[in-house]
Formats: C-alpha cells, structure tokens, sequence
C-alpha cells in the first residue's frame, strides 16, 4: 500500500479527519506506537469491516496498548496492539520456548510479537470453551488483537480499582470465582492462566478474566510452577481482604494429584 494512502487511512481510523484534535492522547500514543506493520495491519482489518474506529486509549503497557473502538456493525470492540519494539522481549520468548504447543520460534523480534498474540488469541478462544468469562476474540492478525469490549459507557473498571467499595461478601464471592477459574482451567481445559491478580480481573456485571498472553497448557515444563503462583497471588490478595482462603499449597497439590 502507498505511503500517502496508508497515513490517510489510518487518520480515517483514527477519525482525525473528522473531528479528533491531532494533540489528542490517542494520536499521540498511535504516532509513537504504530510502526509500519502495525499501520497495514488496521488498514487491513478496517477494509474488511473489522476495526470501523479507534476512539480513546483504555491502557498503555510495556508490551501492548489497549484501544476502545467500533467495527463496521457498529459494536464496540478492544483492541490490543502489542509492541512490536519491546523491552519485554527476552521474557516473551522465555516463555514462548517453554510452550509446547510453538513449534518454530522466529529470530525476528517483530515475528515473535506476532507468535505471542497469536497465543493470546488461542487462549482466550480455549478458555472460553471452560466456561471462563473473557472478551470474546473476534479476530487477530500480525500484532493486533480484536476482542469483545468489557464495558459500559466507559472501560469496566479493574478488581484493584474497586476494591475500596467492596465489601467482605463481594470478596468472598470473587475469591470463589477466581479459585473456580483455576479450577476448572486446570482440570478441565488443561490450561493455566499464569498472571491471575486482581489487575487482570475487571468488573462488568460479574467478574471477567482478561490478558492471557502469558496462559499456558499443563503440558509446558512451567505449567506447575504458574498454577502455584496463581494460586499464591489469588490466596495472598484475598487473605488481605479479610477472606478465609484456602491453604494455596494445599489447593495446589489436590489440583495437580487429584
Ligand atoms: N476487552 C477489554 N475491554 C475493556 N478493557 C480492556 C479489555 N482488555 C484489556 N482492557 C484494559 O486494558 C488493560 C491492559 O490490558 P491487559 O490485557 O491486561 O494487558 P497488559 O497488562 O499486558 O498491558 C487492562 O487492565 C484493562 O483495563
Ligand atoms: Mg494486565
């Protein structure tokens, strides 16, 4: 695609040819992160329907920012577009090699990056299948991800935003889900998220499991060593708020004997 045709529809996504201030955050933050590749990509998923609009920035990470949008049908969707330049490089493929599951681990950093939200992708779709609630995966490609927005008006807040409005039940009740979560990841998808903590928890109308870039199937060499942290996050974070948790050691040997 040309230069020229490619900037302008990207300004298209990005509605600055409407309306949007070019100081705005989220042209700020697309100008800084959006290299070639990542430019191709939208313009692609925007010709076919996919991504109709980016409008704001809901997070900005060391590995991916998060952005709200629209597709053609008018539905809003996240997408998260990871860097395809990052700093996290060495601990992606630390655990991309332990996976079983990847086959050919590419040299290229930016090949990589495309491999790891690919993974992304892959998991959410099997975690789905266990009855876990996540953003529904609506498409990926290169290092962009196209899910289901969690949210209302705004992006649904995060475990860690709300928790000075909760009570000792609704933690309760979040414990049980989270431990439930674990669970049946384990026993029944063969599957382990690896970063379960009240970051990666939002709140919509329940609790929704979100970033699973890192989740792994029980078959990888470090499956038990993730589960244990899971566990230890998950018990440690709600023991605080004042729940009675499980022995996560104990929990931890009954998953992986039983
Ligand atoms: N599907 C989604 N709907 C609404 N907000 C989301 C969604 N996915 C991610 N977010 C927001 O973006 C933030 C970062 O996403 P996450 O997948 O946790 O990436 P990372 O922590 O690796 O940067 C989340 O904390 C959440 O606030
Ligand atoms: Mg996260």
């Amino acid at each position: 695609m040309r230069e020229d045709a490619l900037e302008r529809e990207i300004e298209e996504i990005l509605g600055l040819r409407e309306r949007r201030e070019k100081d705005s955050e989220l042209y700020k933050i697309a100008n800084e992160v959006f290299d070639r590749t990542t430019k191709e990509t939208l313009a692609y998923f925007h010709r076919r329907g996919k991504i109709k609009e980016l409008y704001g920035v809901i997070s900005t990470g060391k590995e991916a920012n998060v952005f709200a949008g629209v597709d053609d049908r008018g539905e809003r969707i996240a997408v998260k577009i990871y860097r395809t330049y990052t700093t996290e490089f060495r601990r992606i493929w630390e655990y991309l090699a332990a996976d079983p599951r990847i086959g050919y681990l590419p040299k290229d950093m930016r090949k990589l990056v495309f491999v790891w939200a690919r993974r992304e992708f892959k998991n959410l779709q099997r975690a789905i299948k266990y009855a876990v609630r996540v953003p529904e995966p609506r498409a990926f490609r290169n290092n962009v991800l196209i899910m289901e927005f969690i949210g209302g008006e705004l992006p649904a807040p995060r475990l860690k935003d709300v928790e000075k409005d909760l009570e000792k039940t609704d933690f309760e009740e979040l414990y049980d889900f989270a431990m439930g979560v674990i669970e049946r990841l384990w026993k029944r998808g063969d599957m382990v998220h690896g970063d379960l903590s009240e970051y990666n928890i939002l709140i919509h109308e329940g609790p929704v499991v979100i970033d699973w870039s890192q989740a792994t199937v029980k078959r990888n060499r470090v499956s038990l060593e993730l589960l244990r942290r899971d566990l230890a996050n998950v018990s440690n974070y709600f023991r605080k708020k004042g729940v009675e948790v499980e022995d996560p050691e104990e929990k931890f040997r009954e998953l992986v004997e039983g």
